[in-house]
């Protein structure tokens, strides 16, 4: 069989903030991660891993969700700012976290790091044990231009312009964790936060910058993800004011039911199954788009054509990744490895983002350093790339380029595919999802193309992975092909392996 790449026929544009990434106060994903502090011996830039700086740079994520995740409604952000040797301590619980909290990455910290690697940030704000002047003094310091003290502040902690934050989350899973709520109390209290959020606009007539994003469901809960939806979305039309700009999703592929398998231990059905769940989020996706249309359809149209924001909703993923069981087991809290299985994962969840690019607008990765589905892992002063770096890698050519409309999967091949067309170039995805077989694909096109590149991640072990004793143990290489030019290409793949073949159109 064949894939038949039509670089004509696109379907819409991959966002680049799909590939967005997660940092959260959790076990050592920012404290002794990311963040070692300027006085620590370990190479770092003003308090940050230099190493860990340098390799998101050269990834530049487009997007950075940050405190939390949990740790947000916790989270009170004046603790966060104004000279570290004056910062309050206090205990982080998060998950299993159970350190001290000397809050040397705040605001200031996470805001220039974003301006460092050309980063959206995506905040959220603690709805559980915070306030609504808590929130509204968080955005006026992040963003009032006018010399109010709040900008004054900033200011004084080194930045005199505005950072001009746009994407502000109102709370985090609140179905759990984050308030035990039901749609309906979660709503009143959407509305509470969210009318309160300042505009920073100068005329009626001016649309605000601001775009506030609900709680979506627990995407693992199939009846529960339902009502959650069916139910918030009936509240939003009975009671349409302020408007949801965003409404954030969160899907893990667990992997916790057995025992015997960890991140990196795992058989042949292991491995089927995780690669398997993952994909469950692209039906996920169809499915709550469908009851947010159908929500959105039932509103009173008067209203909603007197403000655009009441018409749509974005649907976004705050976030995603592999969460097995040795993550609960650890400390420090849910770090995990990562091998082929979760590269090849991630690469399919990834390819489900850009082909569901007309329905998802944000998504992260859940999370960048040391927790869950990583892309760096850090040993002490060592600072190792996971295979999941790679992918990201790979995948970069995707950003703002347009969708092409091709199947998820080679009927006959089981190869996983994806593509997309940007600036006379095609890239195209193809993951060999097979443990133990490897595959060839041909794959066609109506036009001539000449191969730029074509790179494969792979390991000659699918359990293998990179850690301190040997960091590049799996990573992503480029491969010669024989035939560069012309309407149709054969390409060898590796078992459990993940490829991608850049063509340029002649
Ligand atoms: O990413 C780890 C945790 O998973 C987050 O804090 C929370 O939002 C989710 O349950």
């Amino acid at each position: 069989m064949t894939i038949r790449i039509d670089p004509s026929a696109a379907k819409g544009t991959v966002s680049p903030l799909l590939h967005g990434q997660f940092i959260e106060f959790l076990g050592e994903c920012i404290d002794e991660g990311l963040w070692v502090g300027p006085d620590s011996p370990i190479p770092n830039t003003d308090g940050i891993r230099s190493a860990a700086l340098e390799a998101l740079k050269r990834l530049a994520p487009p997007l950075l969700r940050w405190p939390g995740g949990c740790y947000a409604d916790t989270y009170h952000w004046q603790d966060g700012i104004g000279p570290r040797d004056q910062r309050p301590t206090t205990y982080n619980e998060n998950f299993g976290t159970f350190e001290l909290d000397h809050h040397g990455f705040g605001t200031d910290e996470y805001l220039r790091l974003c301006e460092a690697l050309g980063a959206q940030p995506w905040m959220n704000v603690n709805m559980l044990s915070g306030s609504v002047r808590e929130m509204r003094d968080w955005m006026e310091y992040c963003n009032r231009a006018e010399p109010t003290d709040l900008a004054r502040l900033r200011s004084a902690n080194g930045h005199s312009e505005p950072y001009g934050v746009r994407y502000w989350g109102l709370g985090n899973e609140p179905w759990c964790g984050g308030g035990n709520m039901t749609p309906s109390t979660y709503m009143d209290l959407y509305r509470l936060y969210a009318s309160a959020m300042p505009s920073f606009t100068h005329s009626n007539d001016e649309p605000s910058m601001m775009y506030p994003i609900a709680c979506g469901p627990d995407g693992n809960k199939p009846v529960e993800r339902v009502e959650w939806t069916r139910q918030l979305f009936q509240e939003l039309a009975s009671f349409r004011q302020p408007p949801i700009s965003a409404y954030d999703l969160h899907f893990y592929n667990w992997n916790i039911e057995h025992p015997e398998d960890t991140s990196t231990e795992f058989d042949q059905a292991g491995w089927t199954r995780v690669v398997e769940g993952c994909l469950e989020l692209e039906d996920i996706i169809g499915e709550q788009w469908g009851l947010m249309q159908a929500g959105l359809a039932a509103m009173p149209h008067p209203e909603a054509a007197k403000d655009p924001r009441l018409e749509s909703v974005d649907l976004v993923i705050g976030e995603w990744g592999n969460w097995h069981l040795d993550a609960f087991e650890v400390r420090p809290a849910l770090r995990q490895q990562v091998t082929m299985r979760d590269a090849v994962t991630t690469a399919l969840t990834l390819d489900i983002l850009q082909r569901s690019c007309d329905k998802i607008s944000m998504a992260c990765n859940a999370q960048t350093i040391n927790v869950l589905n990583s892309l760096i892992l850090t040993e002490g002063d060592a600072t190792i790339l996971t295979p999941n770096y790679d992918v990201f890698m790979m995948y970069q050519g995707h950003r703002g380029a347009r969708a092409l409309g091709l199947d998820r999967q080679d009927a006959q091949t089981g190869v996983y595919t994806f593509a997309s067309v940007k600036d006379g170039h095609v890239l195209v995805d193809l993951t060999n999802a097979s443990m133990d077989q490897s595959v060839d694909q041909t794959l066609t096109l109506p036009v001539d193309a000449r191969v730029e590149d074509f790179r494969c991640l792979t390991s000659d072990d699918p359990h293998r992975f990179n850690d301190k004793a040997d960091p590049d143990a799996v990573r992503s290489r480029q491969v010669a092909l024989d035939a560069p030019t012309g309407r149709e290409f054969t390409v060898h793949l590796e078992p459990a392996s993940v490829n991608t073949l850049t063509l340029s159109l002649v």
